[in-house]
């Protein structure tokens, strides 16, 4: 038998999965590695504890396995998105990664968008200015840091930069190249004119290349450090959500995602780049090579209920607290939660919004406030269906992974407020199987990622949307809608207070 590992470089740790020709995951191992926030709003890792837990994951999965190093065909990577890695001119890290949940670049964004303008900003990058993306990063760096800027000769992103370390080359996926905001996503190619425009000298780019193709071989001292082979080939992988859709089958006009993590997405295929959004949803190059994908992002999805647990539950599992909410009713009796603990990205982009509780009254108990948050962000969630459908996209049935999908409630409850049937799926691994599922494409095991998620991926259950409870949640969302725009001015005048 032959196996693939698909790694996924997440925020809070990186998972590793051992996957045999079957997409039977045979092991399963993760790392966990600290998230550095020193200012509210900067979020940052150090890139070497990425590589020493990846290489320790990789360890144990081959300690672990039973069979011949040999036999482990090849490796592909899934990643957090955005994060910005500088390196010198030996390629050595030049600063601790700046993440894509970091937003201290608001002034960037407003001067990406004054220079560049809106409407080229959005026919090149199909996207707008966010404070997450790269680009606003590489200039507050050039503009905070310059001695750090002048010493910068590459920038890469998460995975590209463990990927790097793996092989000892150098190159950024496309896939997550498109995240950067230099990349003409029609084109697949980085723009010239993004980087003339912004005064960026376009050598900071590094080559780019696709998902599915192999980078070389994992370095003999690697190879020796984890008991893995030498011969084992390593191919580019793709942004998490990318590898999130592969790993959900989303490889088709009509496929919809939900994946719930720290952030949530909600994430449609595209077949053509060359739609037009608005830039009201991200619009990125999927990990399956001349396809696309527009996705709306809510920041804090499974932040906002390790948050609650961390600062009002910390004793109690996330099953109890997800059967106390069980035992509140739709719409928690009048309790509302926004889940906007580090700002917002759709439908507002908004790194000053916070979160509210609306509505608290003296009956209301812990499980109505599980359930509220719950539900504001399955709300916020919404928010992104509700834009696809008016953009004329049908939203009838939605895979649901990550956190979200862990549990039947949740996943009843994305039912009833998508108005849409919800699949769980047998073996739900998320972005890492889609990497694995990247490797197993790259090795030959099959033509195409759709021949593969044929193979590896079944349907466990399917949840309907119950018509009542519909009906209930469709009024609640309008109201929930009410709460940004009543309280984004509260939140700008509160912002000086923040720490
Ligand atoms: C997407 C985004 C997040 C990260 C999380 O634009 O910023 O989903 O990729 O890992």
């Amino acid at each position: 038998m032959s196996y693939v590992i698909g790694v996924d470089l997440g925020t809070s740790a990186v998972k590793l999965l051992l996957v045999n020709r079957s997409g039977v995951v045979v092991n399963e191992v993760s790392r966990p590695y600290p998230l550095i926030q020193e200012k509210s709003g900067h979020s940052e890792q150090d890139p070497e504890d990425w590589v020493r837990a990846t290489l320790d994951g990789l360890r144990e999965l081959a300690e672990t396995f039973g069979g011949s190093p040999d036999d482990i065909e090849g490796i592909s990577f899934s990643g957090q998105m955005h994060g910005l890695v500088l390196l010198d001119n030996e390629h050595r890290v030049l600063r601790n990664a700046i993440l894509w949940n970091d937003t201290r670049t608001t002034e960037e964004c407003r001067e990406i968008e004054e220079t560049v303008g809106l409407e080229r900003l959005l026919a090149i990058t199909k996207n707008r200015a966010l404070e997450g993306f790269t680009l606003p990063k590489l200039l507050w760096v050039r503009k905070h840091e310059p001695d750090v800027f002048e010493q910068a000769r590459y920038f890469l992103l998460p995975k590209d930069y463990v990927r790097y370390r793996m092989t000892g080359s150098i190159q950024m996926e496309r896939s997550d190249a498109a995240g950067t905001l230099l990349l003409d996503i029609g084109k697949g190619e980085w723009s010239e004119e993004m980087c003339r425009l912004l005064g960026l000298d376009s050598a900071i780019c590094p080559e780019l290349t696709d998902s599915h193709e192999e980078t070389g071989t994992l370095l003999p001292e690697l190879a020796a450090q984890t008991g893995l082979s030498e011969e084992t080939r390593i191919f580019a992988g793709g942004a998490d959500n990318a590898c999130g859709a592969i790993g959900a089958g989303i490889l088709e006009e009509g496929k919809t995602l939900c994946s719930i993590g720290t952030s949530g997405v909600i994430l449609a295929y595209e077949q053509d780049g060359d739609q037009d959004f608005g830039g009201k949803v991200h619009y990125f190059n999927h990990a399956d090579a001349g396809s696309y994908y527009t996705m709306g992002v809510t920041l804090s999805a499974g932040h906002s209920l390790s948050w609650l647990k961390e600062t009002f539950a910390r004793e109690r599992s996330f099953d109890e607290i997800l059967e106390e909410a069980d035992a509140a009713p739709p719409g928690a009796e009048g309790l509302l939660f926004t889940p906007y603990l580090s700002g917002e990205r759709t439908p507002y982009v908004d790194a000053k919004i916070r979160g509210s509780f609306i509505g608290m009254n003296a009956s209301h108990r812990f499980g109505h406030f599980a359930r509220a948050v719950l539900e504001g962000i399955t709300f916020s969630l919404n928010e992104s269906i509700r834009l696809f459908r008016e953009n004329g996209k049908t939203v009838d049935t939605v895979v649901s992974v990550g956190g979200g999908a862990k549990n039947a409630l949740w996943l009843q409850m994305q039912a009833d407020v998508f108005d849409a049937k919800v699949i769980k799926l047998k073996s739900e691994q998320g972005p890492s199987m889609g990497a694995a599922m990247l490797a197993a494409v790259g090795c030959g095991w099959f033509d195409s990622l759709k021949k593969c998620a044929e193979s590896f991926l079944e349907t466990e259950r399917t949840y309907e949307p119950d018509p009542e409870r519909v009906a209930v949640y469709r009024e609640l969302f309008a109201i929930y809608k009410e709460v940004y725009p009543a309280t984004a001015d509260i939140n700008r005048k509160l912002h000086p207070y923040r720490s």
